[in-house]
């Protein structure tokens, strides 16, 4: 191969490779501009005790109110009317003592129980970097805004349509346990 025809053939190459790095430049200029999800969360929407961002609260249509209200209903919270609305949980989680965990993990026992801890269910980092047991008020909070509440949580649930219902759910939970929970006065 002579020199000239080398240099053709390098050429032919380089070519080539403006070619397909240009064609990539475009591509990447037109979907890098794609609008994205943020892949953090500002911190001021982290603690559910702060205000929802609109955007939030737009998106997932939660009930009205905060995680206080719930609490607040708790008192008056009537199990019965909870346990059919555990029947939307029940996609996900089974509740019965002992039964292996589903998409989401048993709900057995879980009022006061270590958050991320009923064995066999792998939970989100998310959820295990968030520590402490689940109190009503935790329950509450994690219930009305799953992802306010544990940003990253694998739990894909955006809310029950009112306070009332979180607060009915969270009663029927509490009677899941050999020594039920009493609910807060
Ligand atoms: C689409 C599926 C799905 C639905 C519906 C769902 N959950 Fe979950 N839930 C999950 C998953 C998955 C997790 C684990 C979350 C993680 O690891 O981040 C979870 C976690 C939980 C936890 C934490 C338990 C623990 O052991 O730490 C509670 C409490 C809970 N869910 C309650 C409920 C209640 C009450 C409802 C109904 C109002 C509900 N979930 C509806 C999937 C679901």
């Amino acid at each position: 191969m002579d020199s000239f025809e080398f240099t053709k053939i390098a050429g032919a190459v380089l070519s080539a490779l403006l070619l397909i790095f240009g064609v990539k430049t475009a591509i990447d200029m037109n979907v890098g501009h794609t609008p994205e999800k943020p892949g953090f969360v500002l911190p001021a929407a982290a603690p559910a005790e702060t205000a929802k961002p609109a955007e939030a609260a737009a998106a997932t249509a939660p009930a009205a109110g905060g995680g206080e209200e719930v609490v607040a209903l708790l008192a008056k919270a009537n199990p019965e009317n909870g346990k059919a609305i555990f029947t939307k949980c029940q996609a996900c989680h089974v509740s019965e003592k002992g039964k292996a965990p589903t998409v989401g993990p048993n709900l057995w026992d879980v009022v006061n129980r270590p958050k991320a801890s009923y064995p066999g269910f792998s939970y989100s980092d998310a959820m295990k970097k968030k520590g402490g047991d689940w109190s009503f008020a935790e329950l509450a909070h994690f219930l009305h805004g799953p992802k306010t509440f544990v940003p990253g949580t694998k739990m894909v649930f955006s809310g029950l349509p009112s306070s009332s219902d979180e607060a009915d759910v969270i009663a029927y939970l509490a009677t899941l346990a050999d020594t039920p929970v009493p609910l807060p006065k």
